[in-house]
């Protein structure tokens, strides 16, 4: 099996060394269009092989699409990153130009790829791919539900002074600090409701905490986290790659789901070689109905601003 990762940023580089590391792949390709950038990372990551016991093949390359020919799964990083104080949506002017000129030389090599959109604003990214790609929509999977989610169990593992991978939790709708939706109700702790478990001041505090967590880490660190985004990147990779059929919340494009059509949305996805093989529609309350509402006219909103 083949991975291409495009942008050997901090959010694309984490996710290849995720990926060798891990041997989730037979060979990954790192690209960006900085010159020797993921040349240098692949020769960084490469030297840790005898450490870390790697047995993935992996190729660094300065735009040249022809070394990503026949990639089973395409990760897109490429893109501007949000500074402190900055909206992921702010991003949209720049990055939807680098996601089509991007997604178009990885299909011109990689006609069956599956294709996984980062780059931000990650929903409207994921759509702009739907509108311009021409391909399949179970191909087309935006990543950011992985990431949310997982910062999610993250907030209520500190709040129940568990370990993170007893907890279960879920996040849904847009990948915004105003439009991702924590599923409280939910969330458990070794298959205990949370809400069992932490007072309501505490629970929403943690989903509060979940909302802004990509912001607080922008916030401290000056640019936005790349460990866990790579890290969500890469789980989704596998359960492609691996045809793990293990459900993720990813952005998919919604065609009556959740009563919505025409948008691409944080939902439950079963995740497999198809890709998002299918879209499980999950039973929601009055009070998150309306907030999955209002999540996929905010997303909504952004996609309007893409040139036609
Ligand atoms: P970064 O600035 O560290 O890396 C981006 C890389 O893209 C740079 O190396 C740049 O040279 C490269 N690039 C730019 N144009 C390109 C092109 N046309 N072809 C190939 N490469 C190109 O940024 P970082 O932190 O890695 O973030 C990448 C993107 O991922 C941003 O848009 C960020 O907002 C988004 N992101 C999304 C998350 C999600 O959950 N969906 C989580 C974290 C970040």
């Amino acid at each position: 099996s083949k991975v291409t990762v495009v942008g050997a940023g901090n959010v694309g580089a984490t996710c290849a060394n995720v990926l060798v590391t891990n041997n989730v792949a037979d060979e990954v390709v790192l690209i960006d269009i900085k010159e020797g950038l993921s040349e240098g990372k692949t020769m960084d990551i490469m030297q840790t092989a005898n450490l870390l016991n790697i047995n993935t093949r992996m190729t660094g390359v300065t735009n040249d699409y022809s070394k990503t020919a026949g990639s089973d799964v395409v990760v897109i990083t490429s893109g501007i990153p949000r500074k402190p104080g900055m909206t992921r949506e702010e991003l949209i002017g720049v990055n939807a130009g680098i996601v089509k000129s991007v997604t178009d030389n990885v299909l011109k090599y990689s006609p069956d790829a599956i294709i996984i959109c980062v780059s931000n604003p990650m929903d409207t990214m994921t759509y702009l791919i739907h509108k311009t790609a021409g391909i399949p929509k179970n191909r087309i999977i935006g990543m950011g539900g992985a990431l949310d989610s997982s910062r999610f169990k993250y907030f209520l593992s500190v709040a129940l002074g568990a370990n993170p991978n007893e907890v279960d939790g879920m996040v849904i709708g847009g990948h915004g600090d105003t439009t991702m939706i924590p599923l409280a109700r939910y969330a458990t702790y070794r298959g205990i409701p949370v809400s069992q478990l932490l007072d309501k001041e505490t629970l929403d505090k943690v989903v509060a905490d979940t909302m802004v967590g990509g912001a607080t880490l922008t916030k401290l660190l000056g640019t936005s986290a790349w460990y866990a985004p790579g890290a969500a990147s890469a789980a989704v990779v596998a359960a492609v790659i691996h045809d793990q059929k293990r459900v993720i919340p990813c952005s998919a494009l919604l065609e009556g789901e959740y009563g919505e059509t025409g948008v691409c949305c944080g939902v439950p996805c079963l995740l497999g070689k198809g890709g998002i093989e299918k879209i499980i529609d999950i039973k929601l309350n009055d009070e998150e109905k309306e907030l999955f509402v209002k999540s996929a006219a905010a997303v909504r909103k952004t996609n309007d601003a893409l040139a036609d």
